[in-house]
């Protein structure tokens, strides 16, 4: 096991950034909710207590057992971290005066401790609280402020336990990510040595021990995820490793054939099947969106599932869940509201019977794509777009019939392959069209038309979470909106969806 951070999570938005920073510098991390702490082995280095929307005044504020940790091991408390280790030791915390909230710079500045080593005078911090620390017993030292908070960062005496008021892991923290590898590095004494290439050698050596001569199955979507975790398990067990890859009829044009091939180059053992015709009967005259999502899941279901039991003794059902969706799962508010229900097809294992493996489930999306690159994994494959599982489905607004999928597929095939064409596809971070089922007047040469109109969405987002549209040139969207109403026949108008998220969602179902 390698050696780890372990950060306690209060409730704050910022928690999953703070795991990020710290995994940026090669070092691991795993977050825990502050009411299910894991036992502390002796590869965690060091604790860092997260923010809250709480306030250490509440009656009923979230608190830890401290005196198991402080003095124990190195401590950095972030903001309610901060406020509650100060409380505890009986400092005064009241609600803040003035606005504390947004950037602030550092002075009075103990720049011979370690935490703050290289740390510049008037460093801009990131302030975002309500309550502020006011007076600090003796044993406090007081290593840091700003011009409107006195206690911005301290330091018990005699142990390794901080404390700062401001948020290191977002970005308007300039210095923040020196101020995380002082913490990691110097004082909790990480080695650094937690690398993709290190993640690949150990978690193949674990597959192998763990699964053994046992067959696996896994279903490829064309995703990043699916893709890294078939390769993974390749690597570990070889042909063992069966992937299935289902034909929805609701993917891009010639995407089943092209991403097959591609499976087939990297050497996976993938056999592609052609479910096109149940997929359209079950969606037949279908318009909620639910419903869709539904029928398109318990589909996909029966048949993975058949073809699953055509593999003889088969005992294990790997997926490609992610980091992100296990937090999630174990939040300390519970799963996230914000999440579809319909996910990553949440009925198969437990309708299969099968042990589960989940070879990338401590990792964040942006790792999964290094942990490809080290496995060579085409670029291709590594820099797509995601892609809903109920594919164009979600995307035709209304119900779906073959045709309607065959004028979508051409109109999104014109919009990507522009995208590609002329290099933005990388500056976006999802695009694709939308069919609606709004008919609209047109003129072509001297009849007048009645067609469809479509919709162009491209956004740019960091995990899909939030996002905003892209800024892409008039001139691009002039050529596309053009060639689109020029080729396709049943599309007369061309749209531009300029909504973020939130209000609106990336997906218009
Ligand atoms: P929204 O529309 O919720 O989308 O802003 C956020 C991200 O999730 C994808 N998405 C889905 N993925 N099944 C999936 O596997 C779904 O039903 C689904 N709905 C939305 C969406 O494409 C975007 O990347």
């Amino acid at each position: 096991m390698p050696e780890k951070i372990l950060i306690l999570d209060f409730g704050s938005q910022y928690t999953q950034l703070i795991a990020r920073r710290v995994r940026e510098l090669n070092v691991y991390c795993e977050i825990f909710p502050y009411n299910n702490i894991p036992e502390l082995t002796d590869e965690v280095k060091g604790v860092i207590l997260s923010g809250s929307p709480c306030s250490v005044r509440d009656e009923e504020h979230p608190t830890i057992a401290l005196d198991q940790l402080l003095g124990k091991l190195p401590v950095l408390g972030v903001c309610y971290g901060a406020q509650l280790i100060a409380f505890e030791h009986g400092s005064e915390v009241t609600p803040s005066t003035i606005r504390e909230y947004g950037r602030a710079r550092l002075s009075e500045l103990h720049t011979q401790d370690r935490l703050l080593k290289e740390i510049t005078l008037g460093s801009v911090v990131w302030m975002s609280h309500g309550d502020t620390i006011k007076e600090t017993p003796d044993n406090f030292e007081v290593i840091a402020s700003t011009e409107s908070v006195r206690v911005a960062a301290y330091k018990l005496k005699g142990q390794e336990t901080y404390g700062i008021q401001f948020h290191p892991e977002v970005t308007h923290s300039d210095e923040g990510k020196i101020l995380l590898r002082n913490f990691v590095v110097h004082i909790c004494g990480c080695q650094q040595d937690w690398t993709s290439e290190q993640f690949v050698e150990a978690t193949v050596a674990d597959l192998q021990e763990q699964l053994g001569n046992d067959k696996v199955v896994l279903g490829l979507s064309g995703g990043v995820d699916s893709s890294v975790a078939a390769m993974l398990i390749h690597h570990a067990i070889g042909k063992n490793l069966y992937c299935i890859f289902v034909d929805n009829g609701l993917l891009r044009h010639n995407e089943f054939e092209t991403v097959l091939d591609s499976y087939k180059h990297m050497g996976l053992n993938v056999k592609g099947v052609n479910a096109k015709d149940k997929f359209y009967t079950a969606l037949e005259g279908l318009t909620d969106p639910e419903q869709k999502r539904k029928a398109i899941g318990r589909v996909f279901i029966e048949v993975f599932d058949e073809e699953a039991h055509k593999i003889e003794d088969v005992k294990w059902l790997a997926q490609g869940t992610i980091y992100p969706d296990v937090i999630e799962s174990m939040s300390v508010k519970g799963p996230s509201a914000t999440i579809k229900s319909h996910h990553n097809v949440g009925g198969l294992p437990e309708f299969m019977k099968l042990k589960v493996v989940e070879p990338l489930k401590t990792l964040f999306k942006d790792e999964v794509r290094l942990v490809g690159r080290t496995l060579k994994i085409d670029d291709t494959i590594l820099g797509r777009h995601p892609f809903p599982g109920p594919g164009l489905a979600i995307r035709i607004l209304s119900d779906i019939t073959p045709q309607k999928v065959q004028i979508l597929q051409q109109v999104d095939l014109i919009f990507i392959s522009n995208l590609k064409k002329s290099g933005l596809y990388d500056e976006v971070w999802q695009a694709g069209a939308i069919l609606t089922p709004v008919q609209s007047v047109g003129v072509m040469g001297d009849e007048r038309t009645y067609e469809n109109v479509v919709a162009l969405r491209a956004v740019t987002s960091v995990d899909g979470m939030t996002a905003d549209w892209s800024r892409l040139p008039y001139d691009f969207l002039a050529d596309v909106s053009n060639e689109i109403i020029n080729k396709v026949k049943g599309v007369n108008r061309v749209v531009y969806d300029i909504s973020s998220k939130p209000p609106a969602t990336i997906e218009w179902e």
